[in-house]
């Protein structure tokens, strides 16, 4: 129900103004598609713009919204949105890296200081979490999600809803949040973005649509449809899974917008014209209309020709307005614009430390031989490789509001760390790919892969020589920040040709190499995985990154990331993740044993699983101990291990719970992860970890979509990793 007030305002309401509020239009600034909006302020004026995104400064948003509230016939005020997604302007790790410190309250925390930084700046709405599980390295914007699991996913979706939104929409420091894209979208495919998406309702239901459906637990009040077609029917006119699943399954009564000309690009998918398309969205519960204008354009001649109803465009309107009162905005359109406010919060001393010890937190140990990490604070340091002095790689993708200029390199980042007491030689010696074709394609954003003047030879020769000086190199390789992201999918996700071939001939030196990955998504390093003395996946860390990269090369901070997602030994084993179903001839470790599931040329499962992360210091568990051999919807089991720090120094470790129902009316995957906890231990110190296994949680969607749980044996598994598990049988009991 709206308020007196603005149930007032909505009686008052022509057709076209209704229509009007269910039009989001972009000015400029963040144009991910064909279509640019036009006469973007007089339309506004005219009352036909409901809300706009995309657009940088407050300044520019304040000067939009006077036009609605001081020059429309009724005074509406915008909504205000943006992808503010890992940070604002203080960016953050990326969300894939972020999804790897598996800590709920710090990524609830990015959020919240996301939000803070965003309110200030004119934004009241973000588009925010993207909560798609893909299990395809290939897709570019699996850099966006959490990885490949709907546990972990779920949790993350809510951590990040509960940030933006707060407690309280009258507080101007919080935000609408918006789950995205429903759904399925990082199913795509070839791993092609926006390609189609072809999956059974048992997969969707237990592995891809739980972590939508944890965002809106968690009270996210908007929803983003998907560009994919789900069941031969574009997402975004999808009855099933907007009228079904999300409307009345899940009771979402907050307003959906689309993606990008979501509405307009059903055209292509072959199933209607501009007129039955936005009248197809509009019926199955779309309420808002991003950039394509369908809406605007068709609803009226629609509702003539009776394609809709009134009630379907006044349901929509009345939901944007209601997300408009939450706000506050009636009451004061201004509230998101607070000068002094965005000047103290913005890029502040206090986001960038906490941006910089996120970052730190997000890293991920891959290999460490020898312990050759952390590095000592002396001698000759050669830091070698195209990312290591890039500021314009140094945020990542989706960092529409951040400003690469003010982020820290990774050679600034081991220069404040080590200071006068080694001395560090630098040399770029390689370009992050060679290709002028491919250069052009990735840097539709900006300079990020600069080809240099000199040849690749050149370039290694220079290299080697501060190598062969040096005691240890550093060598900072992988991806150009827009290499992931929305559009940037890759067929081939190893190393670059011309960064391999400097990596071979450093290895020449003899030297010991660390080498630091940027990356945005698992990538394929055997090569790397046998000749590099340690791998340190950084992500890409955002504004401090430079800084945290310091920071734990040098040992201030011991990394404690976790993947979650696999790292297959090779592209054509793509998807490989840790829940999979067993086949009737299972793999058994054995590679090319005739007449079972496997590849002759490589292994199934992956180079670095699941749930993987080295330390710098070392955790042994005890056998883990159960509360019984049963359980029962009344009486969950608990299982509890004990964890010890071995090492030296203090570190954290994920302990992982997985399950795997034995047998079941469908197959069940080998392993689901159905708990973890994050502990932080002293060297020495040694911590209980406690896990309840309750029959909801064991319950899935069977044939019949129904959410069940079944009686019999079950599998418990605890351990650091997907695969480095103890295991112990359990049975599910009737009462
Ligand atoms: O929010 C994004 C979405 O994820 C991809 N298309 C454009 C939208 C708005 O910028």
């Amino acid at each position: 129900e709206l308020s007196p007030k603005v149930e007032a305002i909505y009686q008052q309401m022509t057709l076209e103004e209704k229509i009007g509020q269910l039009n989001l239009l972009t000015p400029g600034g963040a144009v991910t598609g064909e279509v640019v909006s036009k006469d973007v302020n007089l339309k506004i004026k005219n009352g036909q713009v409901g809300g706009i995104f995309g657009i940088r400064g407050a300044a520019k948003v304040r000067l939009a919204q006077e036009i609605a509230v001081d020059s429309s016939r009724l005074g509406i005020p915008l909504i205000v949105g943006m992808d503010v997604i890992h940070g604002h302007q203080t960016i953050f790790p990326i969300p894939l890296g972020l999804s790897c410190t598996w800590d709920m309250d710090l990524i609830e925390a990015t959020a919240r200081q996301a939000s803070r930084e965003a309110t200030a700046d004119g934004l009241m709405w973000t588009f925010s979490p993207m909560v798609d599980i893909s299990r395809d390295p290939r897709w570019g914007r699996i850099s966006e999600g959490s990885g490949e699991d709907p546990f972990l996913g779920s949790a993350v979706a809510a951590a990040m809803v509960k940030g933006y939104q707060g407690k309280d929409f009258k507080d101007p420091t919080t935000m609408l949040a918006c789950v995205k894209h429903f759904a399925l979208y990082g199913a795509a495919e070839g791993g092609r973005d926006y390609a189609t998406v072809d999956m059974s309702k048992v997969r969707m239901l237990n592995e891809y649509l739980p972590p939508y459906k944890a965002a809106i637990d968690a009270g996210v009040a908007t929803v983003m449809t998907s560009f994919n077609v789900v069941d031969y029917v574009p997402a975004s006119a999808n009855s099933y899974l907007f009228k079904d699943v999300l409307r009345e399954d899940w009771g979402f009564d907050g307003f959906v917008v689309t993606d990008y000309t979501a509405i307009n690009e059903m055209i292509a998918h072959g199933v209607g014209d501009l007129q039955r398309v936005s009248a197809e969205a509009l019926k199955v519960g779309v309420d808002m209309d991003m950039v394509g204008e369908g809406f605007l354009t068709t609803l009226k001649k629609s509702l003539n020709e009776g394609k809709v109803s009134m009630e379907q465009i006044n349901t929509a309107c009345r939901r944007i307005l209601k997300a408009k009162e939450m706000l506050g905005l009636f009451d004061d359109p201004y509230k998101y614009f607070d000068e002094e406010r965005a000047a103290k919060e913005i890029l502040s001393e206090g986001n960038r430390a906490f941006a910089r010890e996120v970052a730190g937190q997000s890293f991920v140990l891959l290999k460490n031989e020898g312990s050759i990490l952390p590095l000592k604070k002396s001698g000759k340091i050669a830091v070698i490789g195209p990312l290591a002095d890039s500021r314009r790689n140094m945020l990542g993708t989706w960092s529409v509001s951040g400003d690469p200029e003010k982020s820290v390199t990774v050679i600034e980042g081991i220069r404040n760390a080590v200071g006068a007491t080694a001395e560090i030689l630098y040399a770029k010696g390689a370009n992050i790919s060679d290709d002028p074709e491919f250069a052009r394609r990735v840097n539709s954003f900006g300079p990020e892969i600069v080809i240099d003047e000199r040849s690749a030879d050149a370039m290694i020769e220079e290299a080697l020589e501060i190598a062969n000086q040096s005691d240890v190199i550093v060598a900072v390789m992988g991806e150009a920040a827009d290499m992931t992201g929305e559009s940037s999918s890759m067929a081939y996700i190893g190393l670059q040709p011309s960064q391999k071939k400097l990596l071979m001939a450093l290895k020449e030196t003899g030297k010991p190499i660390v080498m630091v990955l940027y990356n945005g998504r698992p990538m394929t390093l055997n090569w790397e995985s046998e000749n590099m003395d340690a791998i340190l996946d950084v992500w890409f860390g955002g504004t401090e990154g430079g800084n945290a990269v310091g920071d734990v090369l040098f040992g201030k901070v011991n990394p404690g990331g976790k993947l979650t997602t696999s790292f297959p030994v090779h592209e054509g084993q793509i998807p490989v993740y840790h829940s999979m179903l067993n086949t009737g001839r299972p793999y058994f470790g054995q590679q090319a044993a005739k007449f079972t599931s496997n590849y002759l040329d490589v292994p199934n499962g992956p180079l670095f699983p699941f749930g993987y992360g080295l330390s710098y210091t070392t955790f042994e568990y005890e056998k883990m101990e159960l509360s019984g051999t049963t359980f029962s919807a009344n009486k969950p089991l608990t299982i509890s291990v004990k964890v010890k720090n071995t090492g030296t120094v203090a570190g954290s470790e994920v302990v992982q719970m997985y399950i795997r129902d034995v047998v079941g009316t469908i197959s069940r995957p080998v392993k689901e992860l159905k708990g973890f906890e994050k502990i932080m231990l002293k060297p020495g110190e040694e911590k209980v970890v406690t896990f309840e296994l309750t029959e909801e949680l064991v319950k899935f969607y069977n044939v019949d979509l129904e959410h069940v749980s079944e009686l019999g044996k079950f599998e418990v598994f605890v351990g650091k990793n997907a695969v480095d598990v103890e295991k112990r049988e359990v049975e599910l009991v009737a009462e």
